[in-house]
This record gives C-alpha cells, structure tokens and sequence, in this order.
C-alpha cells in the first residue's frame, strides 16, 4: 500500500486531518486500533471554540453542528455560595462557544470520511513505524489477520496519549513536561434537561463542580474525585448528593435524571517537545494532555490538524518546507497558552488535597478578581474562546 500521509488514530485530531487533506485533494489512509462503535461511543469533550466550530463548518462537516449544537454567549463560575456571569460574547468583540459533543464530531467526520470513499481502517493491530528519520517512512500493521506495510511521505501522529507514535521518537531528542494533579473528575451523562442554560464551573468546599450540557435534553456534569477512585464506589445517589450540595445556591435547585454514562478522568497537564521528529507529525494529545477545566484538549486538537493540514497542502503541492519546518514551533506556541489557561482554571477553582488555608484565600481573591475586574474577565474570556 501508499499513500501521501499515513494518519495513526481516528480521533478528532486524525478523523479531521484526513478531512482537510480530502479537501486538498491529498490522499491519507487512517488507521484506528479500536471498532468504530467504541470511537463513536466514547463520552469526552463537549465544548468548541468558535475558530474550530468555523473551520469544521469549511472542511465540510458543519451541517448538523450548525442545528443541534448549542451556541453560548457566557459561562457561570460559582463561589462563596454565589453565582456571577462572564459574558463572552461582550468581552471577546462577538465570539461564542458551541456545546456540541465530541462524540457528535466524530460520528459526523467517520460519516463523511465513508462517503469520501478514502480509507478509514478499525480494528487495526501491531502498529508499527518505521524510518520516521528517512524520506520513506511506513506504517507497518496487521488488519483483519492480513499484515500491510503502509509506504507514505509523512506519518501523521494523531494516537493519543497513550499511543504509539511519541515513543517512537528517540528519547534523546524528546523533551517532555508534566504535572499530575491530587484529583481527578467524576462525569455523568444524566437523561435529564439541564438545570441552567449555560455552564457552571463552582467551586465548594467539598471540591469542584461542573454542569455541562449536552442537548435539551441531556445534561452532563462532573465532579471532582480522589484520583485512581473506584468508579463502584460512586453510586448515583452519593454522585447526586454531592452535586447538589456543590451546584445549589438558595432559589436553585438541580434536577435529576437517569444516569446513562458514568467514569472517571485523571487530571494531568503533558507537553512533548519538539512536536515532530523527521517525517513524523504529533497532534493532539499525542503531543500534549490539559486538565479538562478550560476544555481546550479537543481545541487544541483540531488546531494542531489544522496548521498540519495546510504545511503539507503547500509542502506536496509546491514543495516549500517553510511551514513544516515551523509546525512544532507554531503549534507550541498555542498549545503553552492552553497549557496555562488549563492549570491556572483548575487550580483557582479546585480544592487542594492539604486544604492549606493561606491557597484557600489565595483562589477565592483569584475568583472574586476575575468577577470583578473587566480586564481579568476579559483575559479569562479570551482565553476560553480561544485564539484564532
Ligand atoms: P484521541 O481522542 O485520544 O484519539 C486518538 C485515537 O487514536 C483513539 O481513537 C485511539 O483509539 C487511537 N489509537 C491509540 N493507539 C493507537 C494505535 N496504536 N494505533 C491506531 N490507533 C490508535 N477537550 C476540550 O476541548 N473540551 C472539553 O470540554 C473537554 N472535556 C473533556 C472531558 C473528559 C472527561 C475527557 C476525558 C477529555 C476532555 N477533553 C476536552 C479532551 C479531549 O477529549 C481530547 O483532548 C481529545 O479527544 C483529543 O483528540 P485526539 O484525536 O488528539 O486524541
Ligand atoms: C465539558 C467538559 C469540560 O472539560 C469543560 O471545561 C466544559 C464542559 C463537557 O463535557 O461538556
């Protein structure tokens, strides 16, 4: 088999590259080591920048994102028992976020890669790559019980955090950065309209907590947890409580509903440095990892895929390697913002494991700075509407 870019993984980050190269008219074939049911199953991000919802609605694959998605102009965020309202849409000159499930994108981008007719391979096995630092790298990988070796002028690495592109990459030229949190979030998926037209970011006593969205519908909320907690020791009831004593504020009551889905993430923050070594591109969480409190992950992603798409479109259509030899640089950059942005909400509203009362302070002054002060809302909106 050839082809011009070898795509690993069909998460967001690889499902939408081989879009935007289908697009160009540039040839991929993107393998996936899990079944289309699971990719298409698994419950994650939920929130889109207004750039990525744009770029995904000029890649083709906007129609039904542009009606069920939920445009927001704001987010709540909850402390000392009150609730205060940052208008993004106000202090961002007119940007939104849209609700609309990673699940949702991806559905749409399987269904559309399908009808392109180019190849989209699940249930692959032994992934392998080869001659990353040569100008033929190949994929190598069994499929159906049949092995192929994939030739390609590039590998695109969009597996994940835990797969295997990065460590493909020598350890003596990889850098990477990391910071695990004392906690992690408990999610729930409840059958249920939302009990609050936007989001509510809170911080309580007990720990954090968020209502989310995911339809009219069907809520979605999280709580903080002990990391590595036994999703059994969670039943509906105690996640329940909990998010009633965290959410609640006097004249509010949070409604109930079914739970249809329940897990629990660790929060980490990862950054692999540089994002590209040879012919092999990272993307993704492959490159890097954000605790989901500023719900950049899936963002970062599509951004990654996106300045990725158009190197390679002038790369293979001219031959100018100007913008594949900046890819890491440019991609960092962003992705460090994010970085920041992320750890900086998850430590303002999160309860720290010793409950050291002088950060307790600290994070409710943070809170009420940003409530209160135009130029710190302003720096919390633009941050979570994203750069373009
Ligand atoms: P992935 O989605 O992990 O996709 C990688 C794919 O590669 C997978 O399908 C995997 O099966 C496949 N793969 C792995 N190994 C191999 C292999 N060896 N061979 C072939 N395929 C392989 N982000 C936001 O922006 N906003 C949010 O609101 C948000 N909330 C989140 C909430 C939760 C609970 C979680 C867990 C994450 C959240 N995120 C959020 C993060 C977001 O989900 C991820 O950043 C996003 O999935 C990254 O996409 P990706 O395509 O890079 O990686
Ligand atoms: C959701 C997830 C997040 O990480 C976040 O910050 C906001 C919303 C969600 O799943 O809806």
């Amino acid at each position: 088999m050839r082809t011009q870019v070898a795509i690993v993984g069909a998460g967001p980050a690889g499902l939408t590259l081989a879009q935007l190269l289908h697009v160009e008219g540039i040839d991929s074939v993107v393998i996936e080591n899990r079944s289309r049911e699971y990719v298409e199953a698994r419950i994650r991000a939920g929130v889109l920048e207004q750039g990525v919802v744009d770029l995904l609605t000029a890649a083709g694959v906007g129609e039904r994102m542009a009606r069920e998605g939920l445009v927001h102009e704001g987010i709540e965020l909850q402390f000392a028992g009150e609730r205060h309202r940052i208008d993004l849409k106000t202090l961002t000159s007119g940007k939104t976020i849209t609700v609309y499930g990673q699940t949702e994108i991806v559905k749409d981008l399987i269904n559309t890669r399908l009808a392109s007719g180019r190849p989209l391979l699940f249930e692959v096995d032994d992934v392998h790559l080869d001659g990353i630092d040569s100008d033929r790298p190949c994929v190598r990988f069994s499929h159906q019980g049949t092995t192929h070796e994939l030739d390609c002028d590039v590998i695109a690495g969009c597996d994940g955090f835990h797969g295997v592109c990065r460590p493909t990459i020598p350890a003596r030229v990889l850098r990477t950065f990391t910071r695990e949190y004392p906690f992690g979030w408990l999610g729930i998926l409840a059958n249920v309209a939302p009990s609050n037209d936007e989001l509510i970011y809170a911080s309580h006593d007990r720990g954090f907590a968020l209502l989310s969205m995911r339809s009219p519908q069907i809520s979605r909320l999280y709580v903080q947890c002990r990391p590595g907690e036994d999703i059994a020791d969670w039943p509906d009831n105690r996640i329940w409580e909990e998010l009633h004593t965290r959410l609640e504020i006097p004249g509010w009551t949070l409604a109930e509903g079914r739970v249809l889905e329940k897990g629990i993430t660790p929060m980490r923050s990862f950054v692999a440095e540089p994002m590209r070594h040879g012919r092999l591109f990272l993307t993704g969480d492959a490159a890097h990892i954000v605790p989901p409190t500023g719900a950049k992950g899936l963002n970062l992603a599509v951004r990654d895929v996106q300045l990725l798409a158009e190197a390679l479109t002038v790369w293979l259509r001219h031959g100018s390697e100007t913008l594949l030899d900046a890819y890491s640089t440019s991609c960092l950059r962003r992705v460090w913002r994010a970085e920041h942005f992320s750890w900086w909400m998850t430590t303002m509203l999160h309860t720290l494991d010793d409950g050291d009362p002088f950060a307790v302070r600290l994070q409710e002054s943070q809170l009420r700075y940003v409530v209160s002060s135009g130029p710190a809302a302003t720096s919390l909106a633009e941050n979570y509407v994203g750069f373009d």
